[in-house]
């Protein structure tokens, strides 16, 4: 996700900003700039690509004098990766320049309403009509103008914001998106984390939501929504800069995990509008939803996972046959498309080699293409004909979790979305689908503070040789979720099943002591699952079961049961899934691997 920092002290601004930026490279990046008041105005100069180009344009920082200053690295969301959607946003007048990480969900209707006023916008970007609205609510007041805006907007930010006629203070706002503030000897600064200060101090203050502060030179204070003054205690940080960059967590993969209620939350809050599921980044229209005869979802990996389940949900929901296929399968095997179809490709990175030439074909077939992607301005995301963003900012891991999570939240609109459009789901059944869906953040939350109880059973299963996932329908679709996150991570064999399909076979593997890990969610296969379940205890298997809360019979067949929150029987993979992820993390922890970046894999792998 984007990274913002700000000084305002004795030195020269610029290097501090770079320097900060630089401590913030990790979180990922399209662009990059920074904003300094220069004794008379506020200088801004950014630009597309790596940190390098910015050092260079500004010459180390050497060619942007001043004291005061914010800095920003754009993870894109809305708009492409280039000079003009970068960060620092000016107003009109350049008198108020404004950095911001975040998604704010009500930046369309606000930037019509500017617009109507007169305002002119310059870039694609939500960040743009922060700096426009401030100007539009300014009267020579920074604490005022910046409480209207946050009374205004939706969704979530961090900002920095510099105020020309008041060249002495640094604003920072957060609601939801992380932002710390520091007193150093030399000056004061803020930051989407604390690596980027840690040179400067190790005592900070967590800007908590809905606060804001003013940094001076010699001092910060805080306020809040109203304006109010609040005090504040800093925290001493010991972290050291390398764990600070996992937000002191052991790894990048738990850290994304944790981040995984704030992924489905940003995901899934800017498409819900009054109880109605509204994707505004979609072109397609109820008319050709309800023209589409098959949808072909295809996908590698994880992101195939996801599309397995999708099968389900669509189907279920929308009643539109659905095809799922590896996309090293899809594109040799001269698959047969009809006109009126839709290629549904899922891609976090959205380079994958196989996945990318998948959809190449589908378009050289004339078939509409629609894309759920990670990268905004990656190959797919761009070669598409639309393109859903996952909005999970970037996925350091390897091991893909908070977009895979992410990727079934966009499947669940589309699915609700068509099978609205097709009239299959009224609007109190498309009330209860949200209401469900607003719920997964918390319930996916309560699963992950439940980390040490899997801790412990995964440590026994550090040396395991082979290690089954079985389910039925969805369940089957987490089976293979969750064999895949043990083996990638701590390369112990592993294997998802049918359950139903055990016995055609594979059963012979199961020896005294095999885990067996059993997903059954799917209440109306719960009966069959669970008799799947007795066949390998029979065999001598240790089974771990995977079930809805309330459903403790399943204690009488298994060995170790993990319950998880009930929730509608589509959405059902979002929750099952945590403690699959938290599992395979801890036997790979136990082990030694090298969790993030796991030997032979790649994050992105762009190659055939
Ligand atoms: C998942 O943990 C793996 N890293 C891998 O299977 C990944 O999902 C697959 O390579 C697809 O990547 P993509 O989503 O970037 O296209």
């Amino acid at each position: 996700m984007c990274g913002i920092v700000g000084y305002i002290g004795d030195e020269q601004a610029a290097p501090v900003l770079l320097d900060g930026l630089e401590k913030l490279e990790y979180r990922g990046y399209d662009s990059a700039g920074i904003a300094v008041f220069d004794g008379k105005q506020i200088q801004i100069k950014k630009a597309k690509g790596r940190l390098k180009v910015l050092e260079e344009l500004t010459h180390d920082g050497a060619n942007m004098p001043g004291s005061i200053g914010i800095g920003h690295t754009r993870w894109a969301t809305h708009g492409e990766p280039n000079d003009t959607n970068a960060h620092p946003h000016f107003n009109s007048k350049k008198t108020i320049a404004v950095v911001h990480n975040g998604i704010i969900e009500n930046y369309l209707k606000i930037r019509k309403k500017l617009e109507k006023n007169g305002y002119k916008f310059l870039s694609e970007t939500d960040t743009e009509v922060v700096a426009h609205l401030l100007d539009y609510y300014y009267n020579g007041n920074p604490l005022e103008a910046i409480t209207k805006v946050m009374h205004r907007v939706e969704g979530s930010y961090a900002l920095g914001v510099l105020f020309s006629d008041h060249p002495d203070k640094v604003y920072a706002v957060r609601k939801d998106s992380p932002l710390i503030a520091g007193k150093a000897t030399d000056g004061s600064l803020i930051a989407s984390d604390v690596t980027a200060v840690l040179k400067h101090t190790r005592d900070v203050y967590y800007i908590d939501n809905q606060e804001i502060a003013c940094l001076a030179k010699d001092s910060i204070s805080f306020f809040n929504v109203d304006g109010e003054p609040i005090t504040k205690e800093s925290k001493h940080i010991d972290w050291d800069a390398n764990a600070a960059e996992k937000g002191g967590y052991e790894h990048f993969m738990l850290k994304e995990m944790y981040e995984q209620p704030k992924t489905v939350r940003d995901t899934l809050s800017p498409r819900i509008k009054d109880n109605h599921v509204v994707i505004e980044d979609m072109k397609m229209t109820d008319a050709d939803i309800k023209k589409i005869d098959r949808i072909h979802i295809i996908a590698c990996g994880s992101a195939y996972h996801t599309g397995v389940t999708a099968k389900y949900v669509y189907e279920g929901m929308a009643r539109i046959p659905v095809d799922v296929d590896v996309a090293s399968e899809f594109r040799y095997r001269d698959p047969i498309l009809g006109k009126n179809d839709l290629v549904l490709i899922i891609s976090q990175s959205g380079e994958t080699a196989d996945t990318l030439a998948a959809l190449r074909l589908a378009k050289e077939r004339g078939i509409r293409t629609l894309a759920i992607v990670n990268v905004v301005g990656s190959s797919i995301a761009r070669e598409a004909d639309e393109v859903m963003y996952t909005w999970a900012g970037p996925e350091i891991a390897v091991a893909t979790t908070k977009a895979y999570s992410a990727q079934l939240i966009c499947h669940y609109l589309l699915a609700i979305r068509f099978a609205k459009a097709k009239g299959l789901v009224d609007d109190a059944t498309e009330a209860s689908y949200i209401k469900d869906l607003e719920k997964l953040p918390d319930q996916i939350e309560l699963l992950l503070n439940n980390k040490e109880r899997i801790q412990k059973f995964a440590n026994r299963y550090v040396t395991a040789k082979d290690i089954f996932f079985i389910g039925r329908g969805i369940d089957y679709a987490i089976s293979m979720e969750g064999s895949l996150k043990l083996k990638e991570i701590s390369y112990i064999h592993s294997e998802a099943y049918a359950a139903g399909e055990l016995k055609h076979g594979t059963i012979s593997l199961v020896e005294e002591g095999t885990l067996v890990a059993s997903v059954v969610t799917q209440e109306e296969l719960y009966k069959k699952t669970v008799s799947n379940i007795v066949e390998v205890k029979s065999r001598g298997a240790f089974v771990l079961a995977v079930t809805n809360e309330g459903n403790t019979d399943i204690e009488k067949v298994s060995d170790y049961v993990i319950y998880v929150p009930q929730t509608n029987q589509y959405f059902t993979n979002s929750l099952a899934i945590i403690p699959l992820q938290l599992f395979g993390y801890y036997v790979a922890v136990g082990k030694g691997c090298d969790v993030d970046k796991p030997r032979n894999l790649a994050k992105s792998v762009t190659v055939e």
